[in-house]
Parts: C-alpha cells; sequence; structure tokens
C-alpha cells in the first residue's frame, strides 16, 4: 500500500486532473506527486475517451508518459499551453516557490511560463511559512568556480549536487551541473530569484516567484484535496 504521504500526493495528484478538459495541450512537470496527475490521466482516456496531448519537462516525464500511452508534442509544435500541472518543494503563503529537487527546473519553468495557467500539486509538507531553500541552481559546467565564488559573497552555503550511482556532478537533462545554495534567509524571494538568474553562468535558479497570478495549489490534505 502507500504510505500516508504517497496517499496526500495521490490525493493532490489525482484532484488536479479534473481541472483538465478535451483537446487540451497539458504542460507535465516532473516528481512523484504529478506522475499521480498523469495516471489519473491516462485513466480518464480510457474510460471517457479523453483527448490531450502533453508537454514533458524532463527525461523521466517523458518516460513515464511513453509508459502511460500519454500522447506528447514538443514545445514547438505547441501553438498555447492551456494548463501545466507540477510538483514544488517548497510553497510559500503568496504561492511563491522552490522547485528543482528533481534538477528539472530549468524546463518546467519554460513551460509554466508559456502556459495559461499552473496547477502546484504537493502533500502537505511542502507548505511553509518562508522559502528558506536548498536553491538547486542549474549552470553552465564552465562557469562553476565563479558562480560559487559569487554566491558565497552573498552569504549562505553552497554545494554542488553530486550522484547517488555516479561518481561526479549530477548531470542534468540539459548537460549542465547543479548547484544547492542555502542562503543566510530569503526576505525578498523575487529579488533574490533575479539576483541569482543574473549571474553569468547561472541558467535558472530553482526559485518560481513570478507565476502566482496564474497558480493554483492543491494539497492532499487527509480529508481530502484543499485548493488554494
Ligand atoms: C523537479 O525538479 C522538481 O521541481 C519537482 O517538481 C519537485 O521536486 C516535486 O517533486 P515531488 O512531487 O516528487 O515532491
Amino acid at each position: 500500500g502507500l504510505s500516508p504521504q504517497e496517499q496526500a500526493k495521490k490525493r493532490a495528484g489525482y484532484k488536479a486532473a479534473d481541472y483538465i478538459t478535451n483537446g487540451m495541450t497539458v504542460g507535465l512537470g516532473t516528481g512523484s506527486t504529478v506522475a499521480f496527475t498523469m495516471a489519473r490521466l491516462k485513466e480518464r482516456m480510457t474510460e471517457e475517451g479523453l483527448l490531450i496531448v502533453g508537454i514533458p519537462t524532463s527525461i523521466q516525464t517523458t518516460m513515464r508518459a511513453g509508459a502511460l500511452g500519454i500522447p506528447l508534442i514538443g514545445l514547438e509544435q505547441a501553438e498555447k499551453i492551456d494548463i501545466t500541472v507540477d510538483g514544488a518543494d517548497q510553497i510559500d503563503p503568496e504561492m511563491r516557490l522552490i522547485k528543482g529537487r528533481g534538477a528539472a527546473h530549468v524546463r518546467e519553468r519554460i513551460v509554466a511560463d508559456a502556459s495559461t495557467r499552473l496547477i502546484i500539486v504537493a502533500d502537505p509538507s511542502k507548505i511553509c511559512s518562508h522559502l528558506t531553500g536548498p536553491i538547486p541552481i542549474e549552470i553552465i559546467p564552465f562557469s562553476f568556480s565563479h558562480v560559487i565564488r559569487r554566491l558565497n559573497e552573498m552569504g549562505g552555503m553552497v554545494t554542488v549536487r553530486e550522484g547517488v550511482k555516479k561518481d561526479g556532478p549530477v548531470i542534468s537533462d540539459n548537460g549542465n551541473i547543479i548547484l544547492d545554495y542555502t542562503p543566510v534567509s530569503i526576505p525578498d524571494p523575487s529579488a533574490l530569484e533575479t539576483a541569482i538568474n543574473m549571474i553569468p553562468g547561472v541558467v535558472s535558479c530553482g526559485i518560481f516567484a513570478e507565476f502566482t497570478s496564474k497558480t493554483t495549489v492543491i494539497i492532499g490534505e487527509e480529508s481530502g484535496p484543499r485548493i488554494i
């Protein structure tokens, strides 16, 4: 059976599938919670004949969609993306996010930005009063010493993400490396997002503060999914 946390992810993930209607182009985020949304979308395809196309944000999601038989198109094939469903690692009361635990945040940000609407699915452990980090930062390999120096000047702690079943750094789906940066504090998430993204060599950090006006958050509470 599923653990209590997995059940919470399932409640949130399944609920998000209710927002998808026939003919939609759906951005498919990455991680264990949106995997439940994809499983539910597959059920609806079989039960109701729901017709959708997905745009994947990672190799993991591409493989899962392939196994489920959810049709995918490239970003360049999409006239518009109606809804993106994605997970998050931290969610603050204003629906600002930290993403990138799975190193997929660069493509996730592009697909979120291209979407009319963003639905974030999560278990209750992701809710926080303030974003604290660590903040994943994808950087091009050439730049690592420079970016680390700049982050150290900003204060806090920075590490190069290492593989579990691989020696050396984790390589992202885009062929880059990932830093995990824990600042001393994050008084202004939007300002910090911009400051990090401005460091030469940074592709993108995991702070998502610019999508709040089109975001719906679904938390898989024990009593049922809570919509924010
Ligand atoms: C991927 O890099 C992340 O942004 C994920 O979307 C996030 O870590 C959510 O994953 P879970 O749903 O597995 O917690």
